[in-house]
């Protein structure tokens, strides 16, 4: 072939490649935001939508509708990798009207490589849209964030309306995060004997005495308890110590558990007196997966697993029903509805718990203790009937069956308390606790109102062991993450709880919603909180003295979610005899740092990324009240690190922790 030809030829194809390249992706295009692949989207509230709404419907700000865009919620984070002649992106931004008549509002962002290149006023419900038109070539990491605006999330509907990319859009590929792996920590429970849960146990006088030594240790185990008071027994086989307690007082005791591997022995002091609840509760409730399924054989199981799972050995005791076991009169179930009352006005349960005090017997008989739940309205949160007007017998209902913890949730007294004031706050439970104190039988009393009247500040005055310290933490499935920062971290600091946390009364910010969760759609399924963000909940819950209460299914619990629950050296954290609750010592953009003084004058430090991406977090010594050289202990891997001088810092994975123990070095 002539070379004239060969170089034509060439020529030819170059020219071809040229054309074919400015079609897919050369310097002029044009590709929608929401043609790509989004996948990689956080976002505070539901799944990112394309050419939607965040809840599926029509794109529309202001009344106008458009055809195409990207449907989100706040807080979230749309990533993008772009080619350096990506040149431009417009779009027009918006809240959605999904959301007009409700109080959303927020702030659009786009960064560029990291730095702010534009921002929107505070946009509200039926603001018009705000064009947006940016020049980002040379871009490579490109963020659109829909953010809030400091009202909370509820309703911030984000859209990216008519988002497009203009240039050499080849190459936009949407951001994929690291996936997270769900890493077992801590090592297993070794064959020595170890004594675990609580080192202070309060009990009335004359109120029967009830209590399962938790240990850990390849079985059989012996118990015994040295100097245990006239009045208790140890069963020297399963480790339960029962009786009563005749006179008010301090009865320090040594428990030691055996095997033939060795002897553990651990101080334990009974507390008889007039305050239970010496250290936050442990245990599981029936709510955030069974909600209103919940029956007798769903309660026996959840004791059966308590024990199966070892759980019991850690400290885990209470087993509670939540609400949705009394009668539902509106319910078109027969399981549910019928007479709420018998004739003499005694409470009666649906058809789902046939023997509430047999199911309340067998309990007890794992050694493990009871819990159910009313309201002090007429009707619970779900719409079965409660205690108003009939406060002391349903109480005498729940002595009989046996129970020894109420939830006391306040739910239709909203329509029965004249006001808001603080007076009409207290007056349900000053009513209940009353009741309460003048029973045989000591009940643990959990307030759930829901934070109202800054709870925690006379919570403990009314007779509350425990009270609920915000709304409900797993109310929305897909808000779960959002809600363990808001309800978990900023509560908590803002109004400062740890000052009101101590024995006797703990702030409860809801239970820990790991494993199998509802979705309220009416499956169970896996929890939306990623492995970090799990260990984050146990940990922070840990340092705040929190009650542990596990509301996922007790009888799908994996090898994972058993490892974040029972890791004994958290736990000792939890129930840190002192009864001092940690607070936030440090907060750096995302990074924080939590602290506890524990009785043996050591601190537990959480270093803490509510960020992106992973990050070193520092916990100083000056900061933490401290000087000079101290030991450090990973604890969540149960390892020592050596000593330290001035500071530890250690990377932190995104919304994870890591939680040390300090102590001074001799
Ligand atoms: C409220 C409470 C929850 C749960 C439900 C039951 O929402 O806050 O913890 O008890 O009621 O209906």
């Amino acid at each position: 072939m002539p070379n004239r030809i060969k170089i034509t030829g060439l020529l030819i194809s170059i020219v071809i490649i040229l054309i074919s390249s400015s079609c897919t992706g050369g310097k002029n295009d044009t590709i929608r935001l929401s043609s790509l692949d989004l996948s990689g989207t956080r976002q505070g509230w539901g799944t990112v939508m394309l050419d939607k709404s965040v809840t599926g419907k029509d794109l529309s700000i202001a009344g106008k509708k458009y055809e195409y865009g990207v449907g989100t919620h706040s807080n979230s984070r749309i990533r993008l990798e772009l080619h350096k002649n990506t040149f431009r992106f417009q779009a027009e931004v918006g809240v959605d009207d999904q959301a007009l008549d409700h109080p959303g509002s927020i702030v659009f962002i786009v960064k560029a490589d990291g730095k702010i290149l534009w921002q929107s006023p505070v946009m509200k419900p039926g603001s018009p849209a705000v064009p947006v038109d940016l020049k980002i070539s040379g871009v490579k990491d490109l963020e659109l964030l829909a953010n809030d605006a400091g009202d909370g999330i509820d309703y911030d509907h984000a859209d990216w309306a008519l988002a497009t990319f203009t240039g050499n859009v080849s190459k936009i590929n949407g951001w994929k995060p690291m996936v997270e792996t769900a890493e077992i920590l801590t090592p297993k429970p070794g064959p020595m004997p170890r004594i675990n849960g609580t080192k202070r146990f309060g009990v009335r006088p004359e109120s029967p005495f009830l209590f399962k030594i938790p240990a850990t240790g390849t079985r059989p185990l012996k118990y015994e308890v040295v100097n245990l008071p006239a009045g208790l027994t140890v069963d020297a086989e399963t480790g339960e110590i029962a009786g009563k307690l005749d006179l008010p007082g301090e009865y320090p005791t040594t428990v030691k558990v055996s095997n033939n591997l060795g002897t553990a022995e651990r101080p334990f002091v009974i507390v008889c007196g007039n305050t239970l609840g010496l250290t936050p509760q442990m245990g599981w409730n029936s709510w955030y997966v069974w909600e209103n399924n919940v029956s007798d054989s769903i309660m026996r199981a959840a004791a059966d697993a308590l024990v199966t799972t070892g759980m019991i050995d850690h400290g885990y005791m209470y087993v509670n029903i939540d609400d949705c076991w009394s009668v539902k009169p509106t319910s078109d179930n027969p399981e549910l509805n019928g007479p709420g009352r018998d004739r003499k006005g005694d409470l009666l349960t649906n058809k789902r718990f046939p023997d509430m005090k047999g199911m309340v017997d067998y309990i007890h008989s794992k050694g493990l203790k009871a819990g159910t739940y009313t309201s002090p309205g007429p009707t619970t949160c779900a719409g079965f009937v409660s205690a108003y007007g009939y406060e002391e017998q349903d109480v005498r209902k729940f002595v009989e069956w046996g129970f020894d913890f109420l939830k006391y949730d306040w739910c239709s007294y909203g329509n029965i308390a004249k006001d808001q004031s603080i007076a009409e706050l207290q007056k349900p439970y000053l009513l209940i606790s009353g009741i309460l104190q003048r029973q045989p039988r000591d009940i643990i009393l959990n307030l759930c109102q829901y934070g109202m009247g800054q709870v925690w500040k006379w919570g403990q005055a009314v007779g509350g062991n425990s009270w609920r310290t915000a709304g409900d933490l797993g109310g929305s499935f897909e808000g779960i993450g959002t809600a363990l920062f808001r309800d978990g971290f900023d509560v908590y600091s803002s109004d400062s709880l740890h000052l009101y946390g101590k024995p006797g009364g703990w702030n409860d910010p809801d239970y820990l919603l790991f494993g199998f969760l509802s979705n309220w759609k009416g499956q169970t399924v896996p929890t939306p909180l990623t492995p970090n963000e799990q260990y984050t909940q146990m940990s922070l819950w840990s340092l705040v003295a929190a009650p542990l209460i596990f509301s996922g299914d007790m009888t799908r619990i994996d090898e994972f979610t058993l490892n974040v629950l029972t890791n004994d050296e958290i736990i000792e954290v939890d129930q840190d005899p002192l009864g001092k609750p940690g607070y936030r010592i440090n907060k750096n953009g995302d990074l924080e740092v939590w602290k506890r003084t524990l009785e043996d004058g050591s601190i537990a430090v959480g270093l803490f990324n509510r960020g992106e991406e992973p990050a070193t977090v520092t916990a100083y010594w000056q900061d933490l009240g401290i000087t000079g050289k101290q030991h450090v202990r990973d604890l969540w891997r149960q390892k020592d690190l050596g000593g330290y001088n001035i500071q530890y810092a250690e990377k932190v994975g995104r919304h994870g922790v890591v939680m040390v123990k300090i102590t001074p070095e001799l």
